[in-house]
């Protein structure tokens, strides 16, 4: 595809590019007159997606409001190559990305981030899914100050065999949970309430625990979790719990809202 050109997908305006990450290209379009952020993959293998169509559907029938609604999805050959595509409900607001770019969190603020993200992924876990790639780029603060989970990790599927190859893990380096670079067969929920640590601990201090190197978290050096004006005690042990070299010493989502006063 040209770049700033926009694809064609039957049934859809597409309106604008919204982002174009490692594993899609996403747009914003109209859908029957309503705006949605339409997500399409590139596939190469069948199993591949076989497996996304399957996991799209598994998450869309859990019915959660901690990620954005899937409004349809399916597979079309967009400038000459298959793609499998997902509309979703469109998200106003900014990622969290953006936000900490220009500020830390307050603690008000943090809590209800990681309230939000730790009922999503408690969401995606009873299911036994985890998201794989949390991160401030990957949390949408919406207009009402409320945030939400998106980009849920469909991709993995048709990544496998490149996965495979190169005994590389997903998600981004310097957010990759120990037991996952290392075992990632064995990675629970637990590696996902690593990310949202790393995640809470940029949205206090502004600075990435791990100075963004995977290595210095294989290695467990991670920069002190110290008392921050403004930010409850609370808060500060929770987030350094999170961050736990050993998966076992990390709380699970539940008793993280739970602490935070946001138990459902
Ligand atoms: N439902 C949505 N509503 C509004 N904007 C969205 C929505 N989903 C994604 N976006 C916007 O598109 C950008 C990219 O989306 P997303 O994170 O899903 O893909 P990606 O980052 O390009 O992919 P990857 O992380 O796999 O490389 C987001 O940062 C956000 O700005
Ligand atoms: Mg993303």
């Amino acid at each position: 595809m040209i770049d700033g050109a926009l694809p064609t997908i039957p049934g859809f305006t597409m309106q604008s590019v919204l982002g174009k990450g490692g594993q899609g290209r996403v747009y914003e379009a109209l859908y029957k007159d309503m705006p949605v952020a339409i997500k399409l993959y590139d596939t190469d293998t069948e199993i591949g997606v076989k497996r996304v169509l399957l996991e799209v559907d598994a998450i869309r029938s859990l019915g959660s409001d901690c990620f954005p609604g899937i409004f349809c999805y399916g597979i079309d050959t967009v400038e000459g190559r298959e793609c499998i595509w997902v509309a979703f409900e469109f998200i106003e607001g900014c990622t969290l990305k953006d936000l900490l770019s220009t500020r830390c969190l307050s603690d008000d603020a943090a809590r209800s981030m990681m309230i939000a993200v730790s009922n999503a992924v408690s969401d995606l876990w009873s299911i036994r899914k985890r998201h794989r790639d949390i991160k401030p780029g990957n949390i949408m603060q919406k207009p009402d100050g409320t945030f939400i989970l998106i980009d849920l990790g469909y991709a993995k599927h048709l990544d496998a065999e490149k996965l495979t190859e190169t005994g590389w893990c997903l998600g981004t380096p310097g957010y990759i949970a120990p037991e996952e670079f290392s075992r990632r067969a064995n990675a629970t929920v637990k590696a996902d309430v690593f990310s949202l640590g790393i995640t809470s601990y940029e949205c206090i201090y502004g600075v990435h625990p791990f100075q963004r190197k995977q290595r210095r978290v294989i290695d467990g050096r991670c920069l002190p979790v110290e008392p921050v004006k403004g930010i409850s005690e609370e808060l500060r042990r929770t987030i350094a719990e999170m961050l736990s070299h050993d998966p076992l010493d990390r709380p699970m989502p539940h008793e993280i809202t739970g602490r935070l006063g946001g138990g459902r």
